[in-house]
C-alpha cells in the first residue's frame, strides 16, 4: 500500500514535468529562451515529425539516443530540434541549443526538457538546460514538512526518478 502509493506519487511527479505549462523559460549557456520559444521550437519540430518531413543537412528533428544520460521528463524514446534566438529553425545552422520532444508521451508530442553544447565536456556532447519554473510546483517546495516527506527515503523503482527532472531527482536524493 505504502509502496503503491509511492509509485503513484513518482508517476506523478514523472508526469507532471512534462509540456510546458509550468515552464516559464529555459536558459541554455548564455542564451535564455521564453515559454513562447519554447512552444514555437516544440510546435515546429512536433509539426514536422508528424509530417515525417526534416530540415537542414543534419535533418532535424532526428532521433536523440541519449547517451549522455540527461535527465528529461518522460523516458523517451526523444527527438532533438534546434531552438534558435528568433523565428522557428528552417535549415541551415542549428546553433547550440535544442528542445527535446517526446514525439508520443501518452499519445502527445510533448517538450520534455532542453540541451545545449555549450558546457559540454565534448565537441558533439550535450548537457541540459535549466528550466526556470512559471509556478512554484515543484513538488514539496511548499513546506519541507507536508505529504511528500514520508517514504521518500524508500528505495523504489529507480528509473521513476532517473526519468523525472533533474529537481525531483536532486530533492529526492537530498533526503
Ligand atoms: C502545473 O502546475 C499545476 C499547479 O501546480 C499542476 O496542477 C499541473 O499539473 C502542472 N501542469 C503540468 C503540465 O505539469
Ligand atoms: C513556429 O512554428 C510553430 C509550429 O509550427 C508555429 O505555430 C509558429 O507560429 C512558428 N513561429 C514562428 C515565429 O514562425
Amino acid at each position: 500500500m505504502q509502496l503503491q502509493s509511492l509509485l503513484i506519487a513518482s508517476l506523478a511527479a514523472l508526469t507532471a514535468a512534462q509540456g510546458t505549462a509550468n515552464v516559464s523559460s529555459i536558459t541554455c549557456g548564455s542564451a535564455k529562451y521564453s515559454q513562447q520559444q519554447i512552444d514555437d521550437a516544440v510546435g515546429e519540430g512536433c509539426r514536422l515529425y508528424d509530417e515525417r518531413r526534416t530540415l537542414g543537412n543534419n535533418k532535424y528533428p532526428h532521433r536523440f539516443n541519449n547517451r549522455e544520460g540527461l535527465v528529461f521528463a518522460t523516458s523517451g524514446p526523444y527527438q532533438e530540434f534546434p531552438i534558435i534566438a528568433s523565428g522557428n529553425y528552417s535549415g541551415g545552422s542549428p546553433g547550440a541549443d535544442r528542445v527535446v520532444i517526446d514525439p508520443a508521451f501518452q499519445g502527445s508530442c510533448v517538450f520534455v526538457g532542453g540541451m545545449t553544447h555549450t558546457g559540454a565536456s565534448t565537441r558533439n556532447g550535450f548537457v541540459e538546460c535549466s528550466e526556470e519554473a512559471a509556478n512554484q510546483t515543484v513538488p514539496g517546495s511548499t513546506g519541507g514538512s507536508g505529504n511528500d516527506d514520508d517514504g521518500l527515503g524508500v528505495m523504489v523503482a529507480p528509473t521513476f526518478y532517473l526519468a523525472a527532472s533533474g529537481i525531483v531527482a536532486s530533492l529526492l536524493m537530498a533526503l
